[in-house]
């Protein structure tokens, strides 16, 4: 039976308080059968009414196998209003659903105008700066019958809502951290069920967060701003039609609570004896607390909260306590984890809960932290005094394993601990599993270097004092990152605040949002995630809109480069990164040995055929002319420029030849030679990488797009130093920064910069399902609309089995190796065809069971359409 599930309106399931005014829906097709496409599709919108007897919009049936990315073509929605809306769908097997289960999506603000509330401070313009953390609060009347009610807030600085003493909401680290200037996210919630009748207290905790705490690259604070506050508008509606607002206004009071310091790389310092037991309830006697200030400050950058927010998203048992040999007492997690420590303890009044959190042991077995330069992360709990008490932090967190100690009243038991691991709320997509268990504890690796670094935006590494969105960082992972997990949104944020942080001539900062120094922007490799972020979101998740949104942002960025080449074709000026951390890199340098110039100018022909291929997407026939007339020059004089004439890449590094391949800028005539030189290379070291972050991501493609899979396999496979599964003997549960961030000796390799949960190398992942299972996307059909499936077994692995959730559902693919038989399943999505390519499928096996079981032979390309099937062929 066919059935429409999974429904989507702007990635998310019922999502209150969008910003979209032309929101989009998308959904999956569930049925038996197989070959299923959809063949036309009908959406009913309802305003604030289920019942769908009176629609608002009615698409009425369309003719179209469009089911991701619909958009809404009704009247114009309205501001702070919900819509209920429905599916139904026929395919080509002339089946029709029913009406899908009904989803809803509600608007946030659209109009500046609609705030008429104020940002309030509790802090003086001028006061002497302190760490403390302040609570404000106010209480109102409820009278009547309430129909709904719905809190919009933002802060500068972070913030945490009470309701009558609960919570709002759940996510941490609100409103998130966008280029604050620009564009300040506001959240919605639904506080329909926690309002009493009568006297009801809201109240807020402000954190320093990213906006004003000790932060970026000297620590600096108040980087945005100098004072804590916030903005809330809560509406509540009656079953009587009237309507009553609760604004932040200078009616608000403030007082100091019990957090004395709450800081992102620092940790925080609580005293729970100086909490204030119902400061959050109505009828609290507040004469004593201050009133807060208003501050004038501007709205038109007020957005609505564009990605899924931080949230908690599992807790861990810590595995053991261990007394290290210096004597102190260490829990060991087991895991390396961001979040914090949630901790029960009994004990007098005034004494102290202190803990360090580290990510390894050194080589004697102790407690390790400096590596974490001058982020402190320390919590610090001083005890009221009155039974068990448990605590966790606010506006901080912590990445680590291991957590030293270092005051406890009485022994510490493992019961009394638990990681809280947080992160940006994605959906999890991708399973990988093969019968190497190395390899399964890297694809867990990378798993987990994502989740310590997708914080609201994509961050370098969890724990030192840096945890900034480094563009270079965020483009190398981006692939392998829509594996992982769904995350379109995410990048859609961030990608909006690199396209308000990007200069007026389309230099783009090195981190976004942008903290650094004016001048500290457009390395290439770096800014040219403006071009490869949204292009690989586009491919990955067929959203042209983003596209479009982009674009400037993407050509700007072109345009940049080109007025800084030479003769607009050869970048060889300028500060670059070069192939940061690459093996080959002179004695106490961080750049690897690949000329700067050669780099530069490979990513600039790579921006700029992604340019040309987005403008002929978005119908832009002027631009996508230019383009490729400027890749072609582009194209021609780095072969001048890098190519001995006699066809010889000029510069002798693995990245320079991995660049230069998977770019396309090698003459047809001259690909063999470098492959082969390549491989050579990798064979004088011992078949072993030296590559950094911008060699790294694309080694393992080359190769197996150059008949070299082999050697692929090869380094993935070993496990002495340097090499993906080297960091696993020596029991890495994250993704290290550097190769030799433990070295063969144990030592580590410095501590200015060295962090053991870095996802730029986690980027063989994209390697793992692309080719290892072998589930791509075409290009023509991005989104997985059309799928390509291209196991390349290997490697004396006996079977991997990956699958991964589209936005039309799950594609998998699963092989079994027995001597020279190849089995293989796999599931193609209905309403999406697949290409199946067997490289060195050499006979059909006649013995077939199955009616599902296909027979191939060598060359044979199959085109499928949706549905289970299983075959089997040998190979060499
Ligand atoms: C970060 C990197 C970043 C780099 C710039 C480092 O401090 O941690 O991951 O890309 O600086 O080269």
């Amino acid at each position: 039976m066919l059935k429409v599930g999974r429904l989507r309106c702007e990635y998310f399931k019922n999502p209150i308080g969008i910003g979209e005014k032309k929101p989009r829906f998308s959904w999956v097709l569930d049925s038996d059968g197989r070959g299923i496409m959809q063949s036309s599709y009908r959406i009913q919108v309802s305003k604030e009414d289920e019942s769908f007897t009176n629609p608002l919009w009615d698409s009425g049936k369309v003719k179209s196998d469009s089911s991701v990315h619909v958009e809404y073509e009704g009247p114009e929605v309205l501001s702070r209003t919900r819509y209920f809306y429905r599916i139904r769908v026929t395919d080509n097997m002339n089946n029709e659903s029913p009406w899908s289960k009904t989803n809803f999506f509600e608007t946030g603000i659209f109009d500046t105008r609609e705030w008429s509330a104020y940002f309030i401070s509790p802090e003086e313009e001028n006061r002497t700066e302190d760490y403390s953390i302040p609570l404000i609060r106010k209480e109102f009347c409820v009278n009547g019958e309430v129909l709904s009610a719905r809190v919009y807030a933002t802060s500068l600085g972070l913030y945490e809502l009470y309701l009558n003493d609960k919570r709002i909401g759940d996510a941490l680290l609100t409103p998130g951290w966008t280029s604050y200037n620009k564009r300040l996210q506001y959240q919605t919630y639904d506080v329909t069920t926690m309002l009493g009748n009568g006297s009801n207290a809201i109240g807020a905790v402000l954190g320093c967060g990213w906006y004003k705490g000790s932060f970026g690259p000297e620590g600096t604070r108040n980087t945005y701003g100098k004072r804590a506050a916030l903005l809330l508008q809560l509406h509540i509606k009656y079953s009587d039609g009237s309507e009553q607002i609760v604004l932040s206004d200078e009616s608000w009071k403030y007082s100091k609570g019990p957090i004395l310091m709450s800081e992102i790389y620092h940790g925080e310092t609580y005293d729970a004896r100086l909490e204030i037991p119902g400061w959050n309830m109505p009828g609290f006697a507040d004469a004593a607390w201050s009133p807060v200030y208003r501050l004038d400050m501007e709205k038109s950058n007020l957005v609505s909260q564009e990605n899924e927010p931080v949230r908690v998203r599992e807790v861990i048992k810590p595995l053991r306590i261990i007394k290290t040999p210096a004597g102190e007492t260490v829990i060991d997690i087991g895991q390396n984890m961001v979040g914090w420590m949630r901790f029960t303890v009994k004990g007098t009044r005034g004494s102290k809960v202190v803990l360090k959190h580290g990510e390894v042991l050194d080589a004697d077995g102790n407690f390790y932290d400096l590596n974490l330069r001058s982020a402190r992360q320390t919590i610090e709990y001083i005890l009221k005094g009155e039974g068990e008490e448990c605590f966790e932090p606010h506006f901080t967190f912590q990445g680590f394993r291991y957590v030293k100690v270092e005051e406890y009243p009485g022994e510490p038991g493992l019961e009394n601990f638990l990681g809280v691991v947080f992160h940006s709320d994605l959906e999890e997509t991708g399973q990988f599993l093969c019968s190497n268990e190395l390899v399964n504890q890297l694809q867990h690796n990378i798993l987990w270097g994502m989740k310590g670094n997708f914080i609201d935006i994509p961050t370098d590494c969890p724990q030192r004092d840096e945890r900034l969105g480094w563009t270079g960082d965020a483009q190398i992972f981006s692939r392998t990152a829509s594996y992982l997990m769904n995350v379109a949104s995410f990048f859609k944020k961030w990608l909006r605040d690199l396209s308000a942080d990007q200069y007026a001539d389309g230099g783009v900062p090195h981190v976004i949002p942008h903290i650094l120094k004016p001048f500290e922007h457009s390395s290439s490799g770096w800014g040219d995630a403006a071009v490869i972020c949204p292009w690989n979101t586009y491919l990955c998740y067929g959203d042209k809109r983003l596209l479009e949104e982009q674009f400037y942002s993407m050509k700007a960025w072109v345009e940049y480069i080109r007025s800084q080449a030479e003769s607009g074709l050869i970048w060889n000026s300028g500060f670059h990164f070069g192939d940061w951390l690459g093996l080959d890199a002179q004695e106490d340098s961080y750049t690897g040995s690949t000329s700067k110039d050669l780099i530069s100018t490979a990513f600039y022909a790579y921006s700029t055929k992604l340019l040309a291929k987005a403008a002929a997407v978005l119908h832009r026939s002027n631009e996508e002319r230019n383009y490729s007339e400027l890749y072609n020059n582009i194209v021609s004089a780095f072969r001048k420029e890098f190519f001995t004439p006699a066809g010889r890449l000029a510069v002798p590094t693995q990245t320079a030849h991995v660049l230069t391949l998977i770019f396309n800028l090698v003459e047809d005539k001259d690909i063999k030679r470098t492959v082969d030189t390549l491989v050579k290379y990798l064979e004088e070291n011992n078949w072993h990488l030296t590559t950094g972050f911008l060699g790294t991501p694309y080694l393992c493609r080359v190769l197996s797009d150059n008949n070299h899979t082999d050697t692929a396999y090869k380094l993935l496979l070993n496990t002495n130093y340097p090499s993906w599964l080297y960091q696993i003997t020596r029991g890495a549960t994250t993704i290290w920064e550097h190769w030799d961030g433990i070295k063969p000796d144990s030592s580590f390799w410095s501590t200015d910069m060295n962090s053991f949960n870095h996802y730029a190398y986690g980027s063989i992942g994209d390697w793992m399902y692309r080719v290892i299972s072998g589930i791509d996307t075409s290009e023509e059909k991005p989104g997985y609309k059309h799928i390509i499936i291209k196991p390349q077994p290997g490697g004396g692995l006996t079977f991997a089995s990956a699958s991964f959730d589209t936005m039309y559902g799950k594609v998998k693919s699963s092989w079994k190796k027995e001597g020279k038989i190849t089995r293989l399943e796999i599931t193609i999505p209905h309403n999406t065809t697949a290409t199946v390519i067997l490289p060195g499928a050499k006979s059909n096996i006649p013995d077939i069971d199955s009616d599902c079981c296909m027979q191939v032979s060598e060359g044979v390309k199959l085109e499928l359409g949706s549905g289970e099937y299983f075959f089997e062929y040998e190979t060499e």
